[in-house]
C-alpha cells in the first residue's frame, strides 16, 4: 500500500479477514501493524501462525491499539460486537465494515455513536485476490480515509466507489451475487457437454478453460466493447451465431435484468433484518 502505515485491527479472523490480510503481507505492508481478533484458540493460532500477526481474543483491547477497525465478523453478530465496542472513543479511528446488508447508519446505531464507517462489499472471488468490492463512504470521511480504505481492498482485486449507500445493493446485484450467476451457467453448459457424450471432467475442463478464456479476453481487450468482442467470434450463419441467436429468443438478456433486480431487491429486504 502506498498509503502511510495504520494499525489495522480485524475484528473477525475468518476467510474474508484472513484473504486481506494476506493481500496486505504481500503488498509489503508490516504484519506488526496487523492484529486480529477470534473467540477460539483454533482461529487465532491459525492466523497467527500463517502471517505472523498478533491474534488476540480481546475486541476491546485490539480496537484500543488500532487506527483502522476492519468489522469482519458475520452480519448476525455485529450487533452484539459492536455494543461490546460502544465505550471506547472512535472520534479518531476510521471503521470499514465488510459485512453484507448493515447500513452505516445501523452499524452508527449499533455501535451508539457517530462514527466514521466505509462500507465495504467485497465478494468471493476475493478469497483468490480476485475480488471485486463496491465501497461506499459517507461525505464526512476524508479523501486520506477514503483512499486508505480504497487500497485496503485493492489488495484483495479490484474496487468501485458508489455515490450513495443504496448503490451498494446494485454492487450486490452485479459483483456480490454474480459469481454463481457464472457457476450456474457453466452448470447448464456442462451439463449438456454431458448429455452429447463428454464423462464429467472432460465436460467440466471443456466449460472452464473457455471461461477462463473468454474472461482472460475481455480483461485483455478493455478497448473492445463486450459486444464487439462476441460479434468477433460469431460469423454470419455459423455455430455460434445459431446458439446467440436461439439465447435471443429465449430472451436471455432479459432474464439477466429480471435475476438482477431480484437481487437488489432481496438485499433491501435483508437491510431491514438488521
Ligand atoms: N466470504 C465471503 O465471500 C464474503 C463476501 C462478502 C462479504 N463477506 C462478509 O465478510 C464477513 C466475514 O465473512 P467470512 O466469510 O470471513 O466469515 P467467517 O470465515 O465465518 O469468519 C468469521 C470470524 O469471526 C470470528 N468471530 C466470531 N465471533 C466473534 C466475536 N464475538 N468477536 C470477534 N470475532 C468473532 C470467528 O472466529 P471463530 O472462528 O473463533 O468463531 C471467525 O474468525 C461477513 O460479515 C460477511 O458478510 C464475506
Amino acid at each position: 500500500m502506498a498509503n502511510s502505515v495504520r494499525n489495522i485491527a480485524f475484528i473477525g479472523s475468518g476467510n474474508m479477514a484472513s484473504s486481506i490480510i494476506a493481500g496486505l503481507i504481500d503488498s509489503g505492508y508490516p504484519a506488526n501493524a496487523l492484529t486480529a481478533t477470534a473467540p477460539s484458540q483454533q482461529s487465532r493460532d491459525k492466523i497467527s501462525q500463517r502471517f505472523s500477526i498478533n491474534a488476540i481474543s480481546d475486541n476491546q483491547a485490539a480496537v484500543a491499539q488500532a487506527d483502522v477497525i476492519v468489522l469482519s465478523v458475520k452480519p448476525q453478530i455485529m450487533s452484539e460486537v459492536l455494543a461490546e465496542l460502544s465505550s471506547i472513543d472512535f472520534s479518531d479511528k476510521l471503521l470499514i465494515s465488510i459485512a453484507a446488508g448493515i447500513t452505516i447508519p445501523r452499524l452508527q446505531s449499533m455501535l451508539g455513536q457517530d462514527a466514521d464507517f466505509v462500507r465495504v462489499m467485497p465478494n468471493t472471488p476475493s478469497l483468490l485476490g480476485l475480488g471485486m468490492s463496491g465501497l461506499y463512504a459517507p461525505e464526512k470521511i476524508s479523501q486520506e480515509d477514503k483512499t486508505f480504505a480504497g487500497e485496503l481492498m485493492q489488495a484483495v482485486g479490484k474496487i468501485c466507489w458508489v455515490d450513495s449507500e443504496s448503490q451498494i445493493n446494485s454492487i450486490i446485484a452485479a459483483a456480490g451475487s454474480s459469481p454463481a450467476y457464472f457457476f450456474l451457467f457453466m452448470e447448464a453448459m456442462q451439463k449438456e457437454a454431458i448429455a452429447q457424450g463428454f464423462d464429467n471432467d472432460t465436460a467440466r475442463m471443456l466449460v472452464q478453460q473457455s471461461a477462463i478464456g473468454a474472461a482472460q479476453m475481455v480483461a485483455e481487450n478493455p478497448e473492445l466493447e463486450l459486444a464487439t468482442l462476441r460479434q468477433q467470434v460469431t460469423s454470419k450463419g455459423g455455430t455460434t451465431a445459431e446458439a446467440i441467436a436461439t439465447f435471443n429468443q429465449h430472451q436471455l438478456s432479459d432474464t439477466v435484468a429480471t435475476a438482477m433486480q431480484a437481487a437488489v431487491k432481496r438485499a433491501e429486504e435483508m437491510e431491514s433484518l438488521f
